[in-house]
């Protein structure tokens, strides 16, 4: 069986599976729940320095976004860091990682942007036994607003400073946790190296409003009749959160810069992207909400069958796999060609694929008598439209070209796809002569 144990700049955990600060990790009861489960580690939920108290609003937090067979695609929420005294969390931490010696636990802490305030805190948290802390500098409502979270995270001069505090005064692994919520992810990940960051860890949510009312005409979640924007998390945003951790990943500054991977991590597939593109673990947050704490299961199960079958022996070994591959846009190949293929006997006949590409592409796909859907290869210039609106998986794929084979469309062999392939920008022969 492959090793599921991770070693995330120098804190263990006995597979890779932590929780997300959120909800999950807000208390001692869930989180002793958690690793009975299976958790590898948790993020407690964010704590705040101690003064005036937090206060949650008292209707709904949540709104979300489902599919069509009502699973939940997106989760928004306007909750603040944790309500709960500082003191009783402080106490839980320490019981419960006294307990659970081989499971990762660390503080997320979001205080004032000064020094003080993060001086107060640190030796607190330490006291406790935790692992590491993480720095939330992502939340983008409430806090924002009071100077901390993602108004922090937005402003790189201030994660440089913060981060520099935390390692002044703790002696355990910073983790960054960054905002999504800003143009250029490199930039902040690179001012939490240039302050000592250990890790960086990404994404926290997305500014979000996820509904009108449009009896009240107020957004949802609503509040006494008005709404404010929150944070999106789930499936949803994978595919922004896989991007920004690649950005990281290959980029000059922050390569090799320790990344835990967060946002709509569901399934071990999920996490195996995220690792295959830089992170040392992953951290979950609406899949435990939505599903419960017994998902993480499935997720070892899975993740350890697939490393098993491709002869991963440890999580290590997967880490950064898919980054070299890539790339921008201008060095994609144009002359690798593939057309779409239908599976007839896959086919449900309901024309999808033909609506798609008539109405509104290439007029790439026939239908002829019976309701048989064919491609036209010579207009077929394989956008993947068709695929991508197909009720039934594998049922159209795109199938390459063979070597040597005439492409109907251009009237070009595949290998010369490109009339003027030999000094296009795109074809690294082209530039490596340039030079
Ligand atoms: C209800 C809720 C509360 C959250 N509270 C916090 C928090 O206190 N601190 C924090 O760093 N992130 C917080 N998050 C963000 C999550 O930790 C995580 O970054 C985000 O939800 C993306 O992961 P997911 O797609 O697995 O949910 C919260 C998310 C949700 C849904």
């Amino acid at each position: 069986m492959a090793n599921l144990e991770t070693d995330f700049v120098g804190i263990k955990s006995p597979n890779p599976f932590w929780l997300a600060s959120a909800p999950p990790t807000d208390k001692e009861y869930n989180v002793r729940r958690a690793f009975e489960a299976g958790w590898g580690g948790v993020v407690w939920k964010t704590l705040g320095s101690e003064g005036p108290p937090v206060v949650n609003v008292n209707g709904p937090r949540y709104g979300a976004i489902h599919g069509a067979d009502r699973r939940l695609l997106g989760l928004n929420n306007i909750e603040l860091i944790t309500d709960r005294p500082l003191e009783t969390n402080l106490e839980e931490m320490a019981r419960v990682k006294a307990d659970w010696p081989d499971r990762a636990l660390i503080a997320s802490i979001m205080v004032p942007c000064e020094e003080a305030a993060w001086k107060a805190i640190l030796p607190r948290v330490a006291e406790t036994g935790a692992d590491g802390i993480e720095l939330n500098f992502g939340c983008p409502h409430g806090m924002s607003e009071r100077g901390m979270g993602s108004a922090v995270g937005q402003v790189p001069e201030y994660i440089e400073m913060v981060t520099r505090w935390c390692k002044q005064y703790y002696d355990r692994p910073v983790i960054v946790k960054l905002t999504p919520n800003i143009t250029d992810i490199r930039k902040p990940a690179a001012a939490a190296r240039n302050g000592g960051a250990d890790a960086v860890s990404l994404i926290n949510t997305i500014n979000s409003i996820t509904s009108v009312n449009l009896d009240t005409m107020s957004p949802e979640p609503s509040i006494d009749g008005k709404g404010s924007h929150g944070g999106y998390c789930g499936p949803a945003v994978k595919p922004i959160a896989l991007s920004m951790v690649s950005e990281i990943a290959r980029d000059e500054v922050t390569r090799g810069l320790p990344i835990s991977g967060i946002g709509g991590v569901t399934t071990w597939r999920d996490a195996a992207e995220f690792i295959s593109l830089g992170c040392g673990n992953v951290q979950v947050c609406t899949a435990a909400m939505t599903y419960g704490f017994r998902i993480v299961e499935e997720m070892k199960r899975g993740l350890s069958a697939w490393m098993d079958e491709k002869g991963h022996a440890s999580v290590a070994d997967v880490v950064g796999r898919a980054v070299p591959n890539v790339t921008d846009w201008q060095y994609l190949n144009l002359n690798y060609v593939t057309k779409a293929r239908i599976d007839q006997e896959a086919c449900i006949k309901c024309g999808r694929c033909y609506a798609a590409c008539e109405d509104t592409s290439h007029q790439a796909i026939a239908m002829k008598p019976g309701r048989v859907f064919e491609v036209i290869d010579a207009e077929c210039v394989a956008c993947n439209l068709c695929v991508d609106v197909c009720p039934v998986e594998e049922c159209i794929t795109m199938v390459e070209l063979a070597s040597g084979s005439v492409d109907p469309r251009t009237g070009r062999t595949v290998e010369d796809a490109y009339a003027n392939w030999t000094t296009h920008p795109n074809n690294p022969a082209a530039v490596t002569a340039a030079e």
